[in-house]
Order: structure tokens, then sequence, then C-alpha cells
């Protein structure tokens, strides 16, 4: 049932689409000012007619006339070369006023060319350009030195377009032709669409773009009266890093639009027919990538369209490869054949936003991937997009200084993780359709319980002295892993295998053995015990003991019987957990999670909070694993920085993301996401799903917005959920997901409301929907004392019934102890 209904989801999904993309075929614009400033004539440039700047005057406002122009034949000839003879030149404030009969996104498209005019030489011109929407600053102090046309991409609101030229000090302003002209809304799709190298990049409708540069790989220039959308695209040999790596194909005739996804708006055949490819020379071992190098500007994030079309691959050897955006892989193992249903020279897209970038340059990379049967890559279409911060496109100078102070180590970090983690889920341009191959099958282990992070935690000044008595020799745990068997891995991660290991008396261990010739494995290994031997607490795994006899690096932790939370959600043959199972692993782990952030002077923030990383005892007793890659908050010092900012794909808070601000509120955040992977029983990013159920943070937003989240809860869970216990929790998991870190709820109330929800679900409660998610809770709340929102440690520590009594680990401890005396 389940099945046949996602099918029909599925096909009347194509069907929307379908029909949503034949209305755009032909765009029509319904707003459409073209104006060739200073000029008494109209112009035609291919079929679009500029209009004379004196029948443009009712739009604009201005203090004095004056129209400037030139005869020089230096002007470089172009299409659009007869907009630069002539320009309106500005001594005050002056602005073009225009109404919009259609909000949405519009372009707005300004040339510049300085000439010499009656001794004026416009290139001593120093001025700003400010649009009213957002006030949005375009241009800052700008002062062009030689032809150029800025290009603007903004989604209008309001009724009217307000362009404002402000002159700089002692200085004047000038322009040459001005257009706003509404583009497709398809053009730049909502934040579901785009997937940022980590997660859902949201926020884009209300940004402004600037285009940086647009490229036509393998192919001439193509001019704006070549493009349905008048915009032009430029060669892209001068961009090559190695021109003689590359070379080019073409096949203009063969390119076919899909039914959904790229369209001639999104760019033109002449784009998607030309390609640069690597240029192989039919040598088998080919192994180098084509790189093209483009300027940016530091402290801004970047849109990167990126256009493929396999116009090369002939027969059944389709070519298969990966591609980068500065280091990172973006997309690994890309087979177009198979994004398009199997068919070859068809127009297909997908869309990159960055993290801040930190340097003034950005590289985009294809190569072989380990899948390519023959090396080959190609590349038939870039966009760069800066995106606008804080209302503007530049920043001065000394904000820049200080911006790159502060961010580089954190931005270059994100972007290390990025490369770590599972980059092959990133983007979904379009619509992903189902791949034809299945590459990363979902490794389902019952037993890995615990997940190695590969890089330590905060560091701290005491030394390993404090921690001595968890010191474990060497033979002992060479005899519980029966010298480290291969058999007993049960996980294995950056810094190591973890093995299962069992005493002579048959209590079980797992055993985390660190790689000796990882070089900043030594201090990630001092900095783990420090903080595990720190936090004791019935729901952290509790670290036993560590070893670091002849070089090695080992952490010996309790054992997890039951595995992974996420095992027992999908992806494994595990009974299904009930509703009250998985309200109480929730409350284990939210108690886990809130004892981090408030149990101790300073709040801990777990920063990898997934369902993969909640680990069940034999009792399903939830307990959270993995804090290596905790931070203590909130003052973030330079050296922690510097270890690493990590996350995982669907679980990162938006915000930590796109302010690398890290608060207890990106736990709360992830857990949000854990809360709604345990009600539906998915994973989190599913590539293969239409677009909106990709991310499910995303997808039961949706559904919980509209009150429906049981049309998407786990089938098993159908009809055993009482209406208040979801509704409680949904609204919950709604407030951890919040945009805003304020706005989300502390991991206190998290747990408070799940407490409440498992009441709602136990306790038979008087039937008022109302009265349910706010009112009369304090008597229904027995076990809530021990949740406070004091900082105390000590309550935490010792006195409180949560905590891992010391008894319990000095019983294994002393075990082990003894063992060795055996
Ligand atoms: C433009 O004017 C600003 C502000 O008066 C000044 O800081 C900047 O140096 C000027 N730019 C040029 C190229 O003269
Ligand atoms: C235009 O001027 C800028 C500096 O103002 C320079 O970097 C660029 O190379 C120039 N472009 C051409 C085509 O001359
Ligand atoms: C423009 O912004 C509005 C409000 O933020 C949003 O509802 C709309 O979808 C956006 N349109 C486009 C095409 O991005
Ligand atoms: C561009 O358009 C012009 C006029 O429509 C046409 O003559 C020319 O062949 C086109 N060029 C390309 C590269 O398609
Ligand atoms: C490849 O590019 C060069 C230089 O732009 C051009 O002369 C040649 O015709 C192109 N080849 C193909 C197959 O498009
Ligand atoms: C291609 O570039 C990426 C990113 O810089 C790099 O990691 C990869 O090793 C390169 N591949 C080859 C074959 O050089």
């Amino acid at each position: 049932m389940m099945m046949a209904c996602e099918v029909l989801k599925f096909l009347f999904l194509q069907f929307l689409i379908l029909n949503f993309v034949c209305c755009c075929i032909g765009f029509d614009p319904k707003d459409k000012y073209y104006i060739n400033c200073g000029s008494s004539a109209d112009v035609a440039v291919g079929s679009i007619t500029y209009i004379a700047d004196k029948s443009s005057s009712r739009f604009l406002s201005t203090p004095e006339d004056i129209l400037a122009h030139t005869s020089s034949n230096s002007i470089a000839s172009s299409d659009d070369s007869v907009l630069f003879r002539t320009a309106r030149i500005f001594t005050k404030p002056s602005r073009y006023t225009f109404p919009l009969r259609q909000s949405g996104r519009h372009w707005i498209r300004l040339r510049f060319y300085p000439f010499l005019y009656q001794n004026l030489d416009m290139k001593s011109a120093n001025f700003s350009v400010f649009s009213s929407h957002k006030k949005t600053r375009l241009l800052s102090d700008f002062s062009p030195q030689n032809g150029t046309v800025k290009e603007y991409l903004l989604n209008v609101t309001s009724g009217i377009m307000v362009i404002t030229f402000s002159p700089s000090r002692n200085s004047f302003a000038y322009v040459n032709s001005v257009e706003v002209v509404s583009a497709p809304d398809s053009l730049i799709t909502d934040d579901a669409s785009l997937f940022n190298p980590i997660m859902a990049y949201s926020g884009l409708v209300d940004q402004a773009l600037e285009t940086v540069v647009r490229v036509n790989m393998g192919g001439p220039f193509v001019s704006l009266v070549n493009d349905t959308l008048g915009r032009s695209w430029v060669p892209d040999w001068s961009f090559l890093l190695h021109p003689n790596l590359a070379t080019n194909a073409s096949n203009i005739g063969g390119v076919r639009y899909p039914g959904g996804g790229a369209t001639q708006d999104i760019a033109p055949p002449t784009v998607y027919g030309t390609c640069t490819k690597m240029n192989s020379q039919s040598d088998p071992n080919s192994n180098f990538n084509v790189t093209w190098n483009f300027g940016v500007d530091a402290g801004f994030q970047y849109l990167i369209r990126l256009h493929f079309c396999d116009i090369v691959s002939k027969g059944a050897n389709q070519l298969v490869f990966d591609v980068y955006i500065g280091e990172f892989l973006v997309d690994r193992d890309l087979e177009l054949s198979s994004v398009s249903q199997g068919s070859l020279a068809t127009a297909y897209f997908k869309d990159f936003v960055t993290p801040l970038m930190d340097k003034d340059s950005l590289s985009v990379s294809i190569g072989p991937s380990k899948l390519s049967y023959y090396p080959d890559a190609l590349l038939n279409g870039l966009e760069v997009m800066k995106i606008s911060r804080k209302g503007s496109f530049s920043i001065g100078a000394s904000s820049l200084t200080a911006f790159l102070r502060s961010k580089k180590k954190l931005v270059m970090i994100v972007g290390v993780s990025v490369g770590v983690t599972f980059v092959s889920l990133i983007v979904v341009g379009v619509l992903v359709f189902m791949r034809r191959r299945k590459k990363k099958q979902e490794v389902s282990h019952s037993k890995i319980w615990i997940h190695i992070p590969v890089d330590g935690g905060a560091s701290h000044s005491h030394t390993m002295d404090s921690n001595l008595s968890y010191c474990i020799p060497f033979a002992v745990v060479e005899e519980a892993t029966n010298s480290f068997d291969e058999g007993r891995v049960i996980g294995v991660g950056g810094f190591g295998k973890v093995y299962e290991g069992v005493l002579g008396d048959g209590t079980k261990l797992a055993v985390k053995r660190g790689n000796p010739s990882s070089p900043q494995g030594l201090a990630e290994f001092r900095t783990e015990i420090e903080m595990l031997s720190r936090f004791r607490h019935r729901h952290l795994v509790s670290l036993l003991g560590y070893c670091d006899e002849k070089n090695e690096m080992i952490l010996v932790y309790e054992y997890m019987e039951n595995g992974t939370l996420k095992s027992h959600l999908y992806g494994s043959n595990l009974p299904s957990l009930g509703w009250k199972e998985r309200l109480q692993i929730c409350i284990g782990a939210a108690r886990g999670l809130h004892y981090l952030h408030t149990g101790y002077t300073k709040a801990v923030i777990h920063r990898d909070v997934k369902s993969a990383n909640i680990l069940l005892d034999e009792n399903l007793m939830a307990k959270v694993a993995d804090f290596g890659l905790s931070k203590t908050g909130p003052d973030i010092n330079q050296t922690h920085v510097s270890t690493a900012v990590k996350g995982s794909f669907g679980y990162l808070d938006p915000e930590y993301f796109r302010r690398q601000q890290l608060t207890e509120k990106s736990d709360v955040y992830s857990f949000g996401v854990v809360m709604f992977e345990v009600v539906c029983a998915r994973p989190v990013i599913v590539p293969s799903l239409p677009r909106e159920m990709v991310n499910l943070g995303e997808w039961a937003i949706k559904w919980q917005k509209k009150g429906e989240l049981d049309q998407i809860i786990d089938h098993r869970l159908v009809g055993r959920i009482k209406p208040n216990s979801l509704r409680k929790y949904g609204e919950t998991a709604e407030k951890c997901l919040a945009e805003f870190g304020v706005d989300r709820p502390s991991m206190g109330d998290v747990l408070w409301n799940l407490e409440y929800a498992l009441q709602l679900q136990e306790a038979v409660v008087r039937d008022d929907p109302e009265e349910s998610s706010s009112n009369n809770i304090h008597e229904i709340s027995p076990h809530f004392n021990d949740v406070d929102t004091s900082n105390s440690f000590g309550q935490f520590e010792r006195s409180s019934g949560d905590d891992l009594s010391d008894a319990s680990v000095s019983k294994v401890f002393s075990q082990l102890i003894r063992s060795e005396g055996r």
C-alpha cells in the first residue's frame, strides 16, 4: 500500500513538473525595461529595443541632464557595443523608478563604458549603485576602467524597483544602459533544490545574486542575442589551469531537454552542445583533473551552477566521473546517462552553494572516478554567482581583514570535513531520478555501536596524570581482543578500528585502536581521554580505560549490546521498536545531551548528534556516544577551532553553517532531525527520492506544519500512537528545527516535552486536544526532579540517580586489572 502510494505521489509530482516546465518555454517577461542611456535614438540589439533616453525620462529623477556620447572607434565590436557609445552622467544622486507588474526574480543589467567626453575622462568616475529592494548595495565606490556589464538577479516583492546612482565624494557617476527584466521564477529554484556541501542551503529566495562569470565550456562566445534570457556566455579557455590537459567536443544539434529540469531558459543548446573534456589521448591510464580557476571575493558565499550534457559517450560505455569545487569532492561517480534516465545528450544541471570564501579564487575540477571504465570527464557550462551578504556585494577592506582573521580556519575546516564525509549525497540540482545503479548501499551492522571520531575534542590543560587510574596494560587488551582478531572488528573509522573484546569472566568491552601513524592522533587521543573521563552519566557511553604502551593509542569503552539507534530504525532486519520504546530512547538521549549542555560549569556541545551516535544497551537504554568532536562553549578559542568543525549530512544546523557560530542549539537542531528519523524510520538524506523528499528534516517539517505528520510516520507505528502524543512530539521536533537557534528550545525543554509525550501515550489523559498542548502539564510529570536547569555539576556527578555510578566503572576496571594478573 505504502509503496503504491509513494509511486502515485511520485508520478503526480512529475506530472506537475512537466506542466510547469511547458509553461516556461519561450519565456515572456512581464516586466521589461531596456534603456539606452544618453542616446536620442532607440537601438535594436537582436530582437530587443533599447529605448532612447528621452523617452525614459518619466522613469528618471535627476537634477541635471548630462548626455555623453563618443564616436571613438576603439570600442570593440559586439552585438551590444552600440549601447556603449552613449552614457548619462550624474553629478548628484539620481534614480530610475520602474513600476513592476509582477513580483519574483528580476534581472538588473547595467552597462558601463568609460570614454572621453569633452575633456571629461569617465575613468575618473567613482560611485555607488543601490537597488530599492531591501536597499541592496549593488556597487560600492565603483570606478570602471573598461567596458563592463554588471548583472544581478533579485527577487523583488514590492511593486516598484528604484535604482539609485550615487557619486562618491568629489566625483560623478554614469551609466550606458539600464535594464530591468522579469526572469522565470524557475531559474533559481527554492532552497529545497539547493544543497551545499553539508546540507540544504535555505534562504536563497531572499538573497540577491550577482553574476561573476558565465562560461560556455569548449565552445565560442554566446552572445545575448543567442540566449532566451539575454545572458552572454564566455569561452572557457582563459580559465583553464592546464589547457593542454583539456580538449573540446561539440554536438549542438544532438542536445535534448528532459521533461523535468533543464530547459532552454536554463541554458541554450549552444552551451549544452559543446564541452571541455579530459584530453586522455586514448591512454587508459590517464589520471588527472581538468581544472578552471575563477576570481572571487573573500567573505562571500557563491552559488555555482554546473551544466552537463553527455555529448561524447557512445553506446553502452558511458562516462562516469568525479566533480570537485575547490578541494571538495562535490559529486562522486556522476553518471549523466543515469540521471537522465538512460538517455544521452540530455541537458542537466546542478547547483552548489559554497561556504564563505576565505580566498580570492575558486576552482572547479573534473576527473576520472573509481568507477570509470575509461578515464574521461566533461563539463558543458558553468555559472558563478555571488550571494549578497548583509545587503551588499562588497565589504570594506577593514571588515574583510577582520573577517579573514576570524573565519579563515573555520571555513577551511568546514571544507575539509566535507571532503571526508559522504559527499556523494550532496547535490540534487533538479529532480533526482532513481539512479540506475545503487552505488552506496547502507551497510547494516547490527553490532556497530561506536562511531570513531576522526579527531579529538577540546583540549585541556590537564595532564594525563589525572587519568592514570584508567591506564590498562596492553597485554590485557591484546588478550581481550584475541590479538586484535579481524573477525572481531565491529566498526572502522578514520581513527582506526573498533574491536569487540571479552574479559575472562565474559564482560564485553569495545576496544578502539588508533592508528599510530596518524600524526595528530596522539593529541586527539589525549583529548578524548580527558573529555570522556570527565563526563560520567548514565546516558553517555563510558570510557573504561585506555592504553598507551608501545606507542599504542587504545580506548576501552563499555559495550553496547544493541548497537545504534539507527540500526533499529531502518536498514537492518532488527525487530521494529514500539512507540513507547522509541520515546524512552529519545528521552535517554535527550538526558545525556542535557547533561553535556548543563552538567558542567561550561556547556559542552556534542556537534555530531545523529541516530548512529545514539547507542543502546541490553535494556535498550540510550547512551550518547562519540563526543570526540565535542567543544566546550561558548567561548571557543583558536586552538579548539583548529581541530575540526564537523557534522553529518542532514543533521547540521543551517545557522551554524551560515554563521559558523556554535551553540548548544546546534545540537538541539540535530536532535530534532533525529526525532523525525525516529518517528518516520527513514534515512535523513535519500538522494534518489523526489526533490522535496530528499532531506528528511525539510520533508517532515512540511507535513508537521500542515498538521499531518501522521501521514508520513513509520507504517509500523500507524494506529499505535495516541494522537496527542504524536502531536506533542511533532511540535517539539518542529521547534528544534527552528531556523534560528534562539527560537529553539533548550535540551531541558525538549526532555520535558518528550516526557510529556510519553505521559500522553501511557496515561489516560482527558482527550481535550486544546488542553493537551499547553496546560496542566505539571501534575502529570512525576519523574521530573532530575531535570534541572541549574549548572551544578555535583548534582549530576554523584547524587542524581541518573549518573553512572562510579562503582560500576570500578568493577569493570578492577576486572581488567585482575585479568592482567592471571
Ligand atoms: C572612490 O571613492 C572612495 C570614497 O571617496 C575612495 O575611498 C576610493 O579610493 C575611490 N576609488 C577610486 C578608484 O578612486
Ligand atoms: C578591465 O579593468 C580591470 C581593472 O579595472 C582589469 O582587471 C581587467 O583586466 C580589465 N579588462 C579588460 C578586458 O581590459
Ligand atoms: C521571492 O521571495 C518570496 C518571499 O520571500 C518567496 O515567497 C518567493 O517564493 C520568492 N520567489 C522566487 C522566485 O524566489
Ligand atoms: C546567434 O543568433 C544569430 C541571429 O539570430 C544567428 O545568426 C547565429 O547563427 C546565432 N549564433 C549561434 C552561435 O547560434
Ligand atoms: C575547440 O576549440 C577551438 C578553439 O576555440 C576551436 O577552434 C575548435 O573548433 C573547437 N573544437 C570543437 C570540436 O568544437
Ligand atoms: C583532482 O582534484 C581533487 C581536488 O583538488 C584532488 O583531491 C584529486 O586528487 C585530484 N585528482 C587527480 C587525479 O589529480
